[in-house]
C-alpha cells in the first residue's frame, strides 16, 4: 500500500491573489464544484477576514461542497481565526490554515517581532483555531528563507499546540529542488514530534521551480502539496495542480505515494478557471496547453501512429482532452445542450438562465458551424455575466473601418437602465470603441492589458478578449467573447468596468 498524497488546491485563495483574478461568489462556487468533481482533497476557499465578499464566498463554498475538505486562511491573529471559524461553521469537513512569517527578514522588517514573540503567537493561534475544528494547518511563512533551528523549534511547539498539518512555504520562490528536498528531510528528521503531523509544501514559481521543488519535497516525505489550477497564483504563480498530479501518476515507479483524483476532470477545470479569470493558458504549457499532446513533426507523428508510447508518456484522454470534440451544432436541441453542459460541470441556477444560454447557443450555431466544449465554456461565462444585475450594459456598437481612413465607432451603453450614445475615432476599431465607451461612462480607469485569444481554430472562431483595468490600486480582468472581436472587446471592457465598480477593499493576507 502506498501513502496517499493529499492534494490541496488554493486556486480560490492564492490563485485569486494574482492581479485581476478576483472572482465573484458564484464563480468561486462553480470552481469549487469542479474541484470537488475532480476529488481534490482540500479546497482553500479564501481568506475570510479580507472582506465581507470573501467571507460570504468561503461560507457559500463551505455550505455547498460535501466531498472535499474546506479550508479558510487566517493570519495568526484572533480576529482572523474567529472569522475563518465562523465562515467554515457549516462545512462538513472544515480546516483552519493559520500562518506567521518566520524568516529573519520578514520577522524584522514586516512583523517587527522577535523569534520568541513569533513562536508564542503561532502557538496561541493554533490553540485558538483548535477551538473551532480539530483540523488545523500551520504555515511558517517564508520557510524557504528561515533558520532551520528556529523552524524546528516553532514546528515542534505548534504540533504540541494541536496543529495537524505543517505546511512549509517557499513564499518567494527562492529555493532549488535539492535544497528544498533537504529542508523537508531535515525537518521531518529533527522535529521530535514530526510523526504527529502531515508535512505539506507550498511553492511559488518565481524561478520556474515550483513543481520541481514540490516533487522534491514529496520525494523526501511531504504528504500534502498545495497547488493551483493552471499554476495561477501570486506573481509567477504556484505549483500547477495538473503537473503535480500527472507527474505522480506517470512516475509511480519513483514516488512512494499516489493521488486519488479523477484526472479526466483536469481539462474541464483548467478551461473553467481560464475562462473565469481571463488568465489564458500558454500553448506549450504542460498537460493543459493546446500543444501539450499535439505532434508537429512528421517523424513524431509517424512514431505515434505506430505506437503512441514512442513519444507520449501520458494519454490525452486521461486528462480530459478527448472531451474537446465537436459536440453540438445548429440542429442540436435543448436536451443535448443541457446534457453536455452538465458533463462539463456547468449548472444553471434557473430555467431562465438555461433559456438565455440556449438562445446564445443558437445564435452562435448560426454563425459557427461546429461548437466545441471551449465555446460552451465561454458561453456559460457570458450568460452568467449578462444575467448579473450590472450597472453598465452594451446595447449596440457600430464601427466603420476602412483602409486608409480613421476608424470610427458609435456605441450605445445603458447605465442603470438609461441608454446613452457616443462616437469616437481611434487608431483602430477597438481603440475607437473603447474611447466611445469611455466618453459615456467616464470611468477614468487605466487599461493595463488587452489580449485576444481565439477560443477554437478557424476564422469563424469566437474571439475571447481579456482587458485588465486599474483604478485607485484596484485591478480587475474583464472578459468578452464573440465571433466579432470588436464586439468581444467592447463586452470585455464593459465587464471590466462593472467589476471595478463593485470591487471592494480587501485585506491582503501577506502584506
Ligand atoms: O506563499 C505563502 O507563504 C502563502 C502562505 C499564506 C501559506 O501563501
Ligand atoms: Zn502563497
Amino acid at each position: 500500500m502506498k501513502d496517499k498524497l493529499i492534494i490541496f488546491d488554493t486556486t480560490l485563495r492564492d490563485g485569486e491573489q494574482s492581479p485581476g483574478a478576483s472572482m465573484t461568489l458564484d464563480e468561486k462556487v462553480r470552481i469549487a464544484k469542479a474541484l470537488e468533481r475532480m476529488r481534490v482533497d482540500v479546497i482553500e476557499a479564501g481568506f475570510p477576514i479580507a472582506s465581507q465578499g470573501d467571507f460570504e464566498a468561503v461560507q457559500a463554498v463551505a455550505r455547498t461542497i460535501k466531498d472535499s475538505r474546506i479550508c479558510g486562511l487566517a493570519r495568526a491573529i484572533d480576529k482572523d481565526i474567529d472569522r475563518a471559524g465562523e465562515a467554515l461553521k457549516d462545512a462538513v469537513a472544515p480546516r483552519i490554515h493559520t500562518f506567521i512569517a518566520t524568516s529573519p527578514i520578514h520577522m524584522e522588517m514586516k512583523l517587527r517581532m522577535s523569534p520568541d514573540q513569533v513562536l508564542d503567537q503561532a502557538v496561541a493561534a493554533v490553540k485558538r483555531a483548535r477551538q473551532y475544528t480539530d483540523d488545523v494547518e500551520f504555515s511558517p511563512e517564508d520557510a524557504g528563507r528561515s533558520d532551520l533551528d528556529f523552524l524546528c523549534r516553532i514546528l515542534e511547539a505548534v504540533i504540541d499546540a494541536g496543529a495537524t498539518t505543517l505546511n512549509i512555504p517557499d513564499t518567494v520562490g527562492y529555493n532549488i529542488p535539492t535544497q528544498f528536498g533537504d529542508l523537508i528531510h531535515n525537518l521531518i528528521e529533527r522535529v521530535p514530534n514530526s510523526d504527529k503531523a502531515i508535512f505539506s509544501v507550498h511553492c511559488h514559481n518565481d524561478l520556474g521551480l515550483a513543481v520541481a521543488n514540490s516533487l522534491s519535497a514529496v520525494h523526501h516525505g511531504a504528504r500534502q502539496v498545495e497547488c493551483t489550477i493552471n499554476g495561477l497564483g501570486e506573481r509567477a504563480g504556484n505549483a500547477a495542480l495538473e503537473e503535480i498530479v500527472m507527474a505522480i501518476k506517470t512516475r509511480q515507479d519513483i514516488f512512494e505515494c499516489d493521488v486519488d483524483l479523477d484526472t479526466t476532470q483536469i481539462m474541464p477545470c483548467s478551461r473553467m478557471v481560464s475562462s473565469i479569470t481571463g488568465f489564458k493558458v500558454q500553448p506549450n504549457k504542460a498537460i493543459v496547453g493546446a500543444n501539450a499532446f499535439a505532434h508537429e513533426s512528421g517523424i513524431h507523428q509517424d512514431g505515434v501512429l505506430k505506437s503512441r508510447e514512442t513519444y507520449e508518456i501520458m494519454r490525452a484522454e486521461d486528462v480530459g482532452w478527448s472531451a474537446n470534440r465537436m459536440v453540438l451544432g445548429k440542429h442540436s436541441g435543448r436536451n443535448a445542450f443541457r446534457t453536455r453542459l452538465k458533463e462539463l460541470g456547468a449548472e444553471f441556477a434557473s430555467e431562465e438562465e438555461l433559456n438565455d444560454a440556449f438562445g446564445r447557443f443558437k445564435d452562435l450555431a448560426d454563425k459557427k458551424h461546429e461548437i466545441f466544449d471551449d465555446d460552451l465554456q465561454a458561453l456559460v461565462t457570458q450568460t452568467k455575466i449578462s444575467l448579473e444585475n450590472e450597472r453598465y450594459k452594451l446595447i449596440s456598437l457600430n464601427v466603420c473601418s476602412e483602409m486608409g481612413e480613421t476608424p470610427n465607432s458609435s456605441v450605445t451603453v445603458s447605465i442603470d437602465g438609461q441608454e446613452q450614445n457616443a462616437s469616437a475615432t481611434g487608431g483602430g476599431a477597438v481603440d475607437a470603441s473603447f474611447k466611445a465607451i469611455e466618453e459615456i461612462v467616464k470611468s477614468q480607469t487605466e487599461l493595463q492589458l488587452y489580449a485576444v485569444n481565439n477560443i477554437t481554430s478557424g476564422t469563424d472562431s469566437q474571439g475571447e478578449v481579456t482587458v485588465r483595468l486599474e483604478k485607485e490600486g484596484r485591478i480587475v480582468n474583464g472578459q468578452g467573447a464573440d465571433t466579432d472581436i470588436v464586439i468581444a472587446s467592447a463586452k470585455a471592457y464593459i465587464n471590466g468596468l462593472n467589476k471595478i465598480m463593485r470591487s471592494e477593499e480587501k485585506a491582503h493576507p501577506q502584506v
